[in-house]
């Protein structure tokens, strides 16, 4: 018989990771959720105090690749969703630490599987949409995974770098994996981050406060609960190969967006800035995650802001949001 399941997050004080333990303890499996901290600000906003009680929370850099072997062996670890990981702005400013937790830190989590040696039967890690380039680099629509990525940022560069190192893991030590390359990921605990201008304008509509998005244009727009489902099923596929997959959901543009939060918080005072498009094409292929996962978990996005509104209005009214996050 399969052993049971005991998944090891890293990242998983992050929004993705925040969704990704929410969705693991309702299904009752054995998580283990490391971090740089252990005190759990963003699950806090969506899980309750029980909930919170069924993780073993693990203080764990991901650069100190002896503390994840020991780690990963003490507890018998069987799948490993790999979200830890420095953003664009982060990258930009740091770029040493940024190539250290970024290319390092997943250099280690495939030096770990590969040493487990069989123990960890499944991985899934974060890519990302910066791995291409401009839309207009790229004819064929929908995009596909396996066209040429020309990263525009050191964020993207080292998410490049990732996708390579796991192609070469399971080439030479058949260490297989799935890639995934969010866009825009939005919800509730979406708080930094070059994009997080969605999640946060949906947050300023519930508080009634005015937000500028600081971009237009074309987008892919995908809720951080189908997100996590995306890494936990991606996890679970235990993939033979290397592969790397584009992220789809709500293909839409900013303005879309914005007529859907009129009609589910009527009167807001969010705006976005025109003409300043993301760098990266938004009509994407997902044939390749569909192919590893059957089903895509996909909220429509009108659901998914009144569900993301009817977190947020309680947590307002218990003033348990910083609303700073909206000055930047
Ligand atoms: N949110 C998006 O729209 C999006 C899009 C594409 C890719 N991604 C990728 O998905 C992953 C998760 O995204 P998120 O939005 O949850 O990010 P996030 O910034 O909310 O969370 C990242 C987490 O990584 C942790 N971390 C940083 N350095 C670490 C270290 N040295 N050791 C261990 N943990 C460390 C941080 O403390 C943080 O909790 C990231 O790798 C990100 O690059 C996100």
């Amino acid at each position: 018989m399969m052993s049971a399941e005991t998944f090891l997050i890293t990242g998983s004080m992050g929004c993705i990771g925040a969704w990704v333990l929410r969705n693991l303890v309702a299904e009752g499996v054995r998580v283990i959720a490391t971090d740089l901290t252990t005190d759990p600000v963003r699950p806090r906003l969506i899980m309750t105090p029980e909930q919170l009680a069924r993780i073993s929370f693990v203080q764990l850099d991901i650069t100190d690749l002896k503390a994840l072997q020991t780690l990963i062996e003490q507890e018998q670890v069987t799948h490993i969703i790999h979200l830890a990981g420095l953003q664009v702005p982060f990258c930009r400013a740091n770029p040493a630490l940024g190539a250290r937790v970024n290319v390092v830190g997943t250099v280690n989590i495939f030096e770990a599987v590969r040493h487990a040696q069989g123990q960890v039967r499944g991985l899934s890690y974060a890519s990302s949409v910066a791995v291409l380039g401009p839309d207009h680099l790229y004819p064929e629509r929908p995009v596909a995974d396996n066209v040429p990525l020309y990263p525009n940022s050191l964020y993207g560069v080292y998410k490049q770098a990732n996708e390579e190192t796991a192609r070469i893991y399971w080439q030479d030590w058949q260490v297989g994996s799935v890639g995934l390359r969010p866009y825009v990921v939005y919800g509730v605990g979406r708080d930094q981050g070059l994009t997080s201008g969605i999640a946060k304008a949906i947050l300023a509509a519930a508080a009634e406060r005015p937000y500028e998005i600081k971009f237009g244009g074309p987008v892919a727009l995908q809720y951080a609960d189908d997100v996590a489902r995306m890494f936990i099923g991606a996890a679970r596929a235990e993939h033979a190969g290397a592969a790397v997959c584009n992220v789809r959901n709500e293909v839409t543009t900013v303005s879309e967006f914005l007529s859907v939060l009129q009609t589910e918080a009527p009167g807001h005072h969010v705006t976005s800035t025109a003409g300043n498009s993301l760098p990266f094409p938004a009509d994407l292929d997902d044939a390749g995650l569909r192919l590893i996962l059957g089903d895509i978990p996909h909220t429509p996005l009108p659901e998914a802001i009144r569900a993301t509104l009817e977190i947020f209005n309680p947590l307002l009214a218990k003033n348990r949001l910083d609303l700073g996050q909206l000055d930047s």
